[in-house]
């Protein structure tokens, strides 16, 4: 196996090669660092309503509550890119009723928010697969990229019918037409390659993933990225999340020591 030039990495641009840039290890208000990219899954809506006896939507729709809480909270931070897991491709296995109410949340807050996000500079990204959405779903995913495009603020990647399997198996075809159409050498996929035919290739990856609910996994949720990524468990429910449980959260990242496979430890941020 070829030995890789350098197996200490003592800068985390080397890793995920960021566009993203001028936001990069921005201050927060109270003068700490604060990690370029947080993705988060938002969990446990189901639960936060079915321990109030509410119907599930509700649970949902305090997560919108709690989603918009945590936009301005990470736009404050100056966190540059902030990822939600909106809506996965194994949603579409849950009852159709909880589909409809998931779906019209989801328009409802772009029709209700997306002036707002746009007032407040802030880029919206969308990543998953659109092939089989619905006409007015589509036009709504790119009438907030196409209004929000030029915004340098925070940028909100929303993963909507997103499964990570599904983007790496898209980035492959792709990659694969064009070995077909003799524009590129089977050899000269590399890692590199694959990540710049994933969805969202310009975004850095996650430095940190945050889990609400208490369950431990990523179910599917930006396996290629989160390489190197921290996690970090949240024992909330997903409407109680806020920006003191945000805070909370870039805490516990910037105790971890992240090395990047090589010896020397970075910190957090
Ligand atoms: C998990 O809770 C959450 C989801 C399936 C979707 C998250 C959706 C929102 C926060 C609202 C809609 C988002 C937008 C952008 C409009 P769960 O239902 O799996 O909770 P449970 O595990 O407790 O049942």
């Amino acid at each position: 196996m070829t030995q890789p030039k350098t197996t200490q990495v003592t800068t985390q641009a080397k890793i995920s090669e960021p566009k993203i840039s001028e936001r990069k290890h921005a201050t927060s208000e109270g003068g700490f660092d604060v990690p370029r990219h947080v993705a988060i899954i938002m969990d446990g809506n189901g639960r936060w309503a079915a321990a109030r006896g509410l119907p599930r939507v509700e649970g949902h729709r305090r997560g919108v509550e709690a989603l918009r809480k945590t936009v301005r909270a990470a736009s404050d931070l100056g966190i540059a890119v902030l990822t939600i897991f909106s809506f996965s491709s194994e949603n579409w296995s849950r009852p159709q009723s909880e589909i409809r109410d998931l779906l019209s949340l989801l328009r409802r807050f772009i029709r209700n928010d997306l002036a707002d996000l746009h007032k407040s500079n802030v880029r919206v990204r969308i990543i998953g697969e659109r092939d089989g959405l619905s006409p007015d779903i589509r036009g709504l995913l790119e009438e907030a990229e196409g209004l929000t495009r030029n915004n340098d603020g925070l940028t909100l990647v929303v993963a909507f019918n997103y499964g990570a399997r599904q983007e790496i198996a898209r980035a492959a075809r792709r990659l694969a037409v064009e070995v077909a159409e003799g524009r590129l050498s089977a050899e000269a996929i590399t890692p590199e390659l694959i990540a710049r035919h994933l969805d969202a290739p310009d975004i850095p990856d996650p430095d940190v993933i945050i889990r609400t609910s208490g369950e431990q996994r990523l179910s599917n949720f930006l396996l290629w990225q989160s390489a190197y990524s921290e996690l970090v468990f949240v024992p909330l429910n997903w409407p109680d999340f806020d920006r003191a449980a945000l805070e909370g959260a870039i805490a516990e990242f910037r105790r971890r020591e992240r090395r990047f496979g090589g010896l020397i430890a970075q910190t957090g941020s």
